[in-house]
């Protein structure tokens, strides 16, 4: 029954914690010589991995897959279900059965390359087995993000060097940013991995716009929906068009956040780290 509830409450997963512990201390107390299963006494580590079992995640996400995913799942996913995974107009991915049935790809590549066009959920027939596997280890690595609380002090992001990561940040971010960007910029986080996840996507402020031409006119609004198949938007006097995309109609996307999307798929997974390390100096 406890698994029941935990399954259904993962994200809330600090009370399942509360719970286990409870359990636990239920199970092995009275239990003279036997050693004592504490979760206040156990490694970071160890307390992970248990949380891990208790919870069924299934194995641990392979991290340095999961960073070759994320610029995939910026540029392909983020729009429909947000750039955390928690949804957006497509739905969360954190709660997906698709991603929870999945352990390394196996289940989500194929499911991804066929998508469902027809609810929305566009084909990735173009992209690698590797892409998809590697876009799927990021998704886990979410999911363990919220689920897992323990795992939070294991994932030591901080392996960067942050003198390399100033010097990157005033090469390759002051073309767009001022100094105002990164003032205090640690202390806006409670964690380096909500710092990383931030800065490497930042949440959506500015709206996406986009004019769009077609054989009978033009509209132009703010997107609420695109696909390579389909935009949707809401013009200014409210109303909602949706428009099937063919060779005589031109979409014209304004997106703020686009540059630095693209910044984004430049970033060698040695540069992200400098750039947290040096970010997480800046209280
Ligand atoms: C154009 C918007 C859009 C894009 C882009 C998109 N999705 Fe989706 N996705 C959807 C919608 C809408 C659904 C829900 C379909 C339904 O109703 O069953 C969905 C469903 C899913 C599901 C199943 C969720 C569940 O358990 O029901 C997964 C997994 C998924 N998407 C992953 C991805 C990944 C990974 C990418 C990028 C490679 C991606 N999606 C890109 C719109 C999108
Ligand atoms: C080509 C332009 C461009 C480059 C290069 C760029 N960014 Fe951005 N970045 C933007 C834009 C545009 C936004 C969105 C600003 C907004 O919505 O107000 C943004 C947003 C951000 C935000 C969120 C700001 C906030 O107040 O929430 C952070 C943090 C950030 N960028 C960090 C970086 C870092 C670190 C680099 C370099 C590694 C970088 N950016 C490089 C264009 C860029």
């Amino acid at each position: 029954m406890r698994y029941l509830i935990c399954a259904v409450l993962v994200a809330l997963s600090s009370a399942c914690m509360a719970i286990v512990v409870a359990g636990q201390q239920a199970q092995t107390g009275g239990q003279e010589g036997v050693q004592q299963l504490d979760y206040r006494n156990m490694s970071p580590e160890q307390r992970a991995a248990a949380t891990r079992a208790f919870l069924g995640l299934g194995s641990v996400p392979n991290k340095v897959a999961a960073g070759r995913g994320a610029p995939l799942y910026v540029k392909n996913c983020a729009f429909c279900h947000g750039r955390t995974a928690r949804g957006a107009t497509g739905p969360s991915l954190i709660t997906s059965d698709q991603v929870l049935a999945d352990d390394h790809g196996e289940h989500l590549a194929p499911f991804l390359k066929k998508g469902i066009p027809e609810k929305g959920m566009p084909a990735f027939a173009g992209m690698s087995d590797q892409q998809l596997t590697d876009i799927a280890e990021l998704l886990h690595l979410q999911v363990e993000d919220v689920a897992n609380r323990g795992a939070y002090q294991v994932v030591n992001i901080l392996v960067g060097n942050p003198a390399k990561g100033k010097a990157y940040v005033e090469d390759h971010c002051m073309s767009c940013h001022t100094a105002g960007t990164f003032d205090h910029i640690a202390t806006r986080f409670h964690s380096p991995e909500q710092l990383q996840r931030n800065w490497v996507w930042p949440a959506r402020g500015a709206e996406m716009t986009a004019d769009v031409n077609t054989s009978s006119g033009a509209i132009s609004g703010r997107v609420i929906q695109v696909s390579d198949f389909r935009i949707a938007l809401v013009d200014s006097s409210g109303r909602a068009h949706a428009v099937d995309r063919g060779p005589n109609v031109i979409v014209k996307i304004h997106d703020p956040l686009a540059a630095h999307q693209e910044m984004v798929m430049t970033l060698a997974n040695g540069d992200m780290h400098n750039v947290t390390a040096y970010l997480e100096t800046l209280k």
